[in-house]
C-alpha cells in the first residue's frame, strides 16, 4: 500500500531531496543545541570563559534549525498536496468514466465521500506524518550520536528499553488501521444519507420525514462517534507509552551516571549535556510513535482509493477500437439478448433483431418493464449486449470507439438533467464552442426562447441544481435545445410520460417533432402524436419484438399487441384545445439542416 502511494509520489522527489536537505539541517542544529550544554557547564558558567562564542554558537543553532524546520514543513506539506492533488483528479476521472451499472451499485454520497475524505486522509499523511518520520527521525540520530559521543557506556544502558515499546507500538498502529477503515466507512454512510436527504428534500418534506431522516443521521453520526473514538483511544495511548520509556531511562542515565561522575569518567557538563539531549529526544519520539498510527491511516484510505481505481469499467474501448465512420446507411441490431447480471442472468431482452435506415423514426412501445429503456441504452453502448451485437453500417459497435459512436447520438431522457449553470451553458453542453446566435437559434426552434428572454438575466439565468428553478415543461424544452445543438444523426428520445398543461405539451410536441426532422431516431413514445409519426413501430413485450408495422396496418390486426395497447388508452391523446400542428405538418427535409438559418429567419 505504502509502495503505491509511493509511486504518486515519485514524480516530485526534487521536492523531495530539498526537503531531506532541509531536515539534515535541522538534526544537526537540534544536536548541536544539546552540545553546547556541555561548554556551558564546564566553561561558562564556573570560569565565565567563551561566553560570547557559545551564545553565539547558540543562537546560530537556532537560526540554522528554524530554516530546517521551515524548510522541511513547506517543503513536505506542498508534496502532499500535490500527490493529494493527482489521486484526486485521477479518481475522479475514473469515476466518471465509469459504465451506468456502476452507478446502480454506487451512490453519489458514497462516492463523494472517497473523493474528499479519503484522499484528505492521505494529504494528512503525506505532509505532516512522512515529514515527521524523516525529520524528527534525523533529530533523533543527531541526538543519539551526541549520546554515543559523550559517554558509549551510558548511551547503551539508557536505550536498552527502547525494543520494549516496538511491540506495543505496531499492535496500537493495527488497531489504528483497522478502526480508521471503519470510521472511513461510516464517513461514507453519512454522506450517503446526507446527499439523499439534500437532493430528495421535497419528498422528505411532502412526506414529513425530517423526522425520520433526522434519526437516520443522528444514528449514523453517532457510529461515527463512537469509532472515532476508538481510533482516538488507540493514537492517545502512544504518548505516555514513550513517556514511560523516556523516564526508564532517565532514571537508568541517574543511577548509572553518578557513579561515572563519582569514579571522575565523566564531568558534570558533559552529564548535563547528555541529560539534555535525552529529554530532547523525548520531542522527536513522541512524534515518531505517532508516525506509525498515522502511516496506518493512510493506508487505510489508500486501500479503498485503490480499490476503487482497481474496479474497471464494464463498457471500455476494445484494445484495436477504430472510430466508427459517421452513420451512413444503417443501424441494426442482430440477435440481441441482454441481462444486466451477466451471461447467466436472465434476458431482459431477447432475440431483437431489427433494421433501420438511416433518416427513419422508429418508435418503440410496450408496457411498463417491457425493455424499452434497456433497449436504447444498447445502442448508446450504456450496457454492452449479452448476446448478439448493435451493428453501425454493418460495424459492431463495440469495435468502434465508444467517443466516436455516442458523438453521433444526441439523447433527450425521460427524466431531464440540467445542471447548476446559466440556461446557455446547459443548451450548450454537447457543444461548449457552440456562438451565442447557435445557442438562440437552438432555443428557438425548441420553443424555448420566448419564455428564456422572459427570465430576468435571460440566457445568463442560473437554473438551480437539476434545474429546479424552471418548471417541468421548460425543462424538457432545454433539453430538447441541447439535442438540437448537438446535431448529431441520430437521436434517442425516451419520451417524458408527465402530463403538462396543453400550452406547454404543445409546445414540447412541436419542439420535439423539430428535433426529430432529417434524423435517424428511436423513440420510446408514450404519446399517440408521436406514434403515428413513426416509419416503423416496434412493439416490445416481455423482452421481444412481438410487432412491427405502421400504425394504421398494426391497428387492423385484431388480436395484435398493438391494438391492445391502443385500446387500453395506453396513449396519452393529444390535449383537448391544442391541436398538433406539428404532428400533421412536418417540415419539409432539411429545414433544420443548420441551426444558424433559423436564427437568420427570426
Ligand atoms: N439497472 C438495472 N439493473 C437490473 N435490472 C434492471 C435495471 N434497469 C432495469 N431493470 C429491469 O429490466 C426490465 C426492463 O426495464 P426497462 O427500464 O427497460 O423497462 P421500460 O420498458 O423502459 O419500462 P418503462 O416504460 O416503465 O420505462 C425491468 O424488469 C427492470 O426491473
Ligand atoms: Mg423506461
Amino acid at each position: 500500500m505504502v509502495r503505491r502511494l509511493w509511486t504518486y509520489a515519485w514524480p516530485y522527489r526534487g521536492h523531495l531531496a530539498a526537503a531531506l536537505g532541509a531536515m539534515v539541517l535541522f538534526g544537526a542544529a537540534s544536536a548541536g543545541l544539546a552540545y553546547l550544554i556541555k561548554p556551558i557547564f564546564d566553561d561558562v558558567l564556573p570560569n565565565r570563559e567563551r561566553v560570547g562564542f557559545v551564545a553565539g554558537a547558540m543562537l546560530g543553532c537556532y537560526l540554522l534549525k528554524g530554516v530546517g524546520s521551515y524548510g522541511s514543513t513547506y517543503l513536505m506539506t506542498g508534496i502532499g498536496q500535490r500527490v493529494v492533488r493527482d489521486v484526486r483528479n485521477q479518481l475522479f476521472r475514473h469515476v466518471v468514466g465509469q459504465s451506468a451499472g456502476f452507478f446502480t451499485t454506487w451512490t453519489t454520497g458514497r462516492l463523494m465521500s472517497r473523493v474528499t475524505n479519503d484522499v484528505h486522509q492521505i494529504q494528512q499523511a503525506v505532509s505532516s506524518t512522512v515529514g515527521d518520520l524523516l525529520r524528527e527521525s534525523l533529530a533523533l540520530v543527531g541526538y543519539c550520536a551526541l549520546l554515543f559521543y559523550i559517554d558509549a557506556g551510558l548511551a547503551l544502558v539508557c536505550l536498552t528499553g527502547a525494543p520494549i515499546v516496538v511491540y506495543p507500538l505496531l499492535r496500537l498502529g493495527q488497531r489504528v488501521r483497522r478502526t480508521s477503515r471503519r470510521s472511513q466507512e461510516e464517513l461514507e454512510h453519512l454522506s450517503h444519507i446526507t446527499a439523499e436527504a439534500f437532493t430528495g428534500h421535497r419528498i422528505v418534506k411532502a412526506f414529513s420525514a425530517e423526522a425520520y431522516e433526522v434519526g437516520r443521521f443522528r444514528e449514523a453520526s453517532q457510529r461515527l462517534f463512537r469509532i472515532n473514538m476508538k481510533v482516538t483511544g488507540a493514537i492517545a495511548a502512544l504518548p505516555p507509552l514513550m513517556e514511560l520509556l523516556g523516564g526508564v531511562a532517565v532514571a537508568a542515565a541517574l543511577w548509572y551516571g553518578s557513579r561515572e561522575i563519582s569514579a571522575s569518567r565523566l564531568t558534570s557538563g558533559e552529564f548535563a549535556s547528555f541529560i539534555a539531549a535525552l529529554f530532547m529526544m523525548y520531542g522527536p519520539a513522541k512524534k515518531l510513535s505517532r508516525v506509525n498510527a498515522g502511516l496506518q491511516q493512510a493506508a487505510a484510505a489508500g486501500q479503498r482509493i485503490f480499490e476503487m481505481l482497481d474496479l474497471h469499467t464494464e463498457v471500455v474501448d476494445r484494445p484495436h477500437a477504430k472510430p466508427l465512420a459517421p452513420l451512413g446507411h444503417s443501424l441494426a441490431l442482430r440477435d440481441v439478448g441482454f441481462s444486466y447480471d451477466g451471461i447467466e442472468g436472465e434476458r431482459i431482452l431477447r432475440d431483437v433483431s431489427l433494421m433501420v435506415g438511416a433518416g427513419q423514426m422508429v418508435a418503440i412501445v410496450g408496457l411498463s418493464g417491457s425493455g424499452k429503456t434497456t433497449l436504447v441504452n444498447l445502442l448508446a453502448r450504456f450496457y454492452d449486449v449479452t448476446d448478439g451485437a448493435v451493428l453501425l453500417d454493418g460495424v459492431d459497435i463495440r469495435d468502434g470507439t465508444l467517443s466516436s459512436l455516442r458523438s453521433q447520438i444526441a439523447m433527450v431522457t425521460q427524466e431531464t438533467i440540467l445542471f447548476d449553470d446559466t440556461i446557455a451553458a446547459n443548451i450548450a453542453y454537447g457543444n461548449p464552442a457552440a456562438s451565442a446566435g447557435a445557442i438562440e437559434a437552438a432555443a428557438r426552434t425548441a420553443h424555448a426562447h420566448e419564455f428564456i428572454v422572459a427570465l430576468p438575466e435571460g440566457y445568463a439565468t442560473y437554473v438551480g441544481e437539476r434545474g429546479q428553478r424552471l418548471s417541468g415543461g421548460q425543462r424538457q424544452r432545454i433539453a430538447i435545445a441541447r439535442a438540437l445543438l448537438t446535431n448529431a444523426p441520430i437521436l434517442i428520445l425516451d419520451e417524458a410520460t408527465s402530463s403538462l398543461d396543453s400550452e406547454s405539451e404543445g409546445l414540447v410536441q412541436d419542439a420535439l417533432a423539430r428535433l426529430l426532422t432529417n434524423r435517424t431516431s428511436f423513440v420510446i413514445a408514450h404519446r399517440l402524436s408521436t406514434v403515428r409519426r413513426a416509419d416503423v413501430i416496434v412493439v416490445l413485450d416481455h423482452g421481444r419484438i412481438v410487432e412491427v408495422g405502421q400504425h394504421d396496418e398494426l391497428l387492423k390486426r385484431d388480436d395484435g399487441i398493438y391494438a391492445k395497447l391502443y385500446e387500453m388508452q395506453i396513449f396519452d391523446r393529444v390535449p383537448p384545445g391544442k391541436p398538433m400542428r406539428a404532428v400533421d405538418d412536418r417540415e419539409p427535409a432539411g429545414s433544420f439542416g443548420g441551426v444558424d438559418g433559423e436564427a437568420g429567419e427570426s
